[in-house]
């Protein structure tokens, strides 16, 4: 299909014009809402014609920056390529792109880390201010101007609806085949008038395929022919296949007790290369027919479809290395009717995550012996990512797991600590923490029983006794209070590193 025939609307042919000159509609000091989720529905020109703007402003003497808005992480040619020309003022609600990270490390970028399943509702609620313009990836608009989404669904229906301005990207590259994988929908009420989300299974569909935009709007139309960039797993190593492997037999073990059904309950599972890797555990369990409700769907989900593990996947994007997008590419067909994509605020809604009983498997970079858990800092001030989803799921879910290596950078670094260097996800969301170690199940456990099998089961061994030492000279300290800790050291461990370089 030739990329002028994916513009179907006759008025919207009329507004079809070059990345650049579409970027010139776009000032300084505007928020812009893009698409963009997990490196999947980006726009793939605007962003890099507004960085030559912004150059080009820059070299004239002229500041030129704006607040960039999005479903979750994008891609070089988005995050990367507004950052590296310091374009962006103020970035929401998830990133992960290398260059923006450095920025917001260096006092740079402002960043709000937003629960995904809140940004939607914010912005309705004007709690982030006005959105400007929106700049949509689009896979075709129809003759009466709807529009086909593409590979990801993210804040777009909002941006549509919200934005005084739109630009969209018709994007032809994206498959064709896409069209009627969406589920967009249109019901949401604002309070006190809210009904009921009526998803009771993860297939359900509640809403339409198309997106809607009011076409006095629409500004510019960009045509693109661009593939959507996602970098590689790295593939299941010693530590990612024994973590599956304990997540596994734990999930077999709750079978067993009557507590999750034989194909257990809708799969959640989030960004990082463990929790792909449990995914790719799951593929040679003995669980059939199981379903996802999750947010993304990496290379793991995709071939537990392709495998006839996973009946069926409701999420909001795609997130897929190369390899994996051209095999859903070049066989569509065998996925299409498999696999829903839905706006973020339903994708991540509470209320339905805790109607279907989703197990939510989400990777973490600390845990502390109480079980708090820390998603998104590096020694306690340093942006990671951020939370994304995983406080939308962890919070409303059957049963919250978390999961990582014991140790991070060489051994240096144990990742089960005696506080949290910052708190995403406190002990009362956490259920189950999981390392190569082994599997503490901490239901059911007072902060003070959490301890003992959080150290004994998931910390590696060579920090257990100092771990140990620590709790128990806590325990004569506090008197055996509640939650005891040493206030003056329960951060000298990350303290340590920073001086040394070592936890140890
Ligand atoms: N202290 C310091 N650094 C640590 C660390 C710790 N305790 N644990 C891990 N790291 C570092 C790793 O060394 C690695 O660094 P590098 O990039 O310089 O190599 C980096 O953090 C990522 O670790 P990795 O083991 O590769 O993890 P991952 O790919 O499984 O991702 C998270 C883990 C936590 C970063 C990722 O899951 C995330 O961003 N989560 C938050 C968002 C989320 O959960 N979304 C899903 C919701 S649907």
């Amino acid at each position: 299909m030739s990329s002028a025939s994916r513009v179907l609307n006759a008025a919207l042919r009329n507004k079809i014009m070059s990345a650049d000159e579409a970027a010139a509609l776009i000032s300084s000091g505007v928020n812009v809402g893009m698409s963009g989720f997990t490196g999947s529905g980006y726009p793939k020109s605007i962003p890099a014609a507004l960085a030559r703007r912004i150059t080009a402003a820059n070299e004239a003497g002229e500041k030129f920056r704006i607040g960039v808005w999005t479903g979750a992480s994008t891609a070089p040619e988005l995050d990367g390529a507004l950052a590296s020309v310091d374009g962006v003022e103020m970035r929401l609600p998830y990133q992960s792109d290398p260059t923006c990270r450095k920025r917001i490390n260096a006092g740079e970028m402002e960043y709000i880390d937003i629960h995904l399943s809140h940004v939607a509702q914010f912005v309705w609620f004007g709690f982030l201010g006005k959105l400007d313009i929106a700049v949509v990836e689009v896979a075709g608009i129809l003759e009466d101007g709807r529009l086909i989404p593409s590979s990801s669904v993210g804040n777009n229906k909002t941006w549509l609806d919200q934005a005084d301005k739109v630009i969209l990207e018709v994007n032809s590259w994206q498959n064709a085949q896409l069209e009627g994988m969406h589920d967009v929908y249109y019901g949401t009420q604002l309070p006190p008038n809210r009904q009921p989300i009526p998803i009771v299974r993860p297939g359900d569909r509640i809403g339409e395929p198309y997106l809607r935009c009011d076409p006095s709007k629409i500004i510019a139309v960009v045509e693109t022919n661009a593939p959507d960039r996602n970098t590689p797993f790295t593939a299941p190593d010693d530590d990612s296949r024994r973590i599956a492997g304990h997540v596994i037999e734990f999930l077999s073990h709750e079978v067993k007790m009557g507590r999750l059904p034989a194909n257990l309950l809708p799969l959640q599972s989030g960004v990082g290369n463990i929790a792909n890797a449990v995914m790719a555990g799951l593929n040679d369990s003995p669980f059939e027919h199981l379903t996802a409700y999750t947010e993304v769907l990496q290379d793991g989900m995709l071939d537990l479809i392709k495998s006839g593990k996973l009946d069926f996947a409701s999420a909001t994007a795609f997130s897929l290395s190369p390899n994996a997008l051209a095999e859903l590419n070049a066989d569509m067909a065998l996925y299409r009717d498999k696999i829903l994509l839905r706006p973020q605020e339903i994708s991540n809604h509470p209320e339905v995550i805790r109607r279907l009983g989703v197990i939510s498997m989400n990777g973490m970079i600390e845990a502390d012996i109480f079980g708090n858990v820390n998603s998104t800092h590096i020694m306690g001030s340093s942006i990671m990512n951020g939370i994304g989803g995983s406080g939308d799921f962890a919070r409303n879910a059957y049963l919250s797991i978390f999961l990582t290596p014991s140790q991070a950078k060489n051994g240096s670094i144990s990742c089960i600590v005696p506080m949290v260097s910052h708190t995403d996800h406190t002990e009362h969301d956490v259920q189950v923490l999981v390392t190569e170690q082994g599997l503490a199940d901490l239901r059911g456990l007072s902060p003070k029983q959490r301890a003992k099998v959080v150290i004994d089961k998931c910390a590696h061994p060579d920090f257990r006794p100092a771990l140990h030492d620590y709790y128990e000279r806590a325990m004569k300290q506090a008197s055996g209070r509640q939650t005891p800790h040493i206030l003056d050291e329960a951060l000298s461990w990350h303290s340590r590193y920073l001086k040394t370089g070592s936890m140890r």
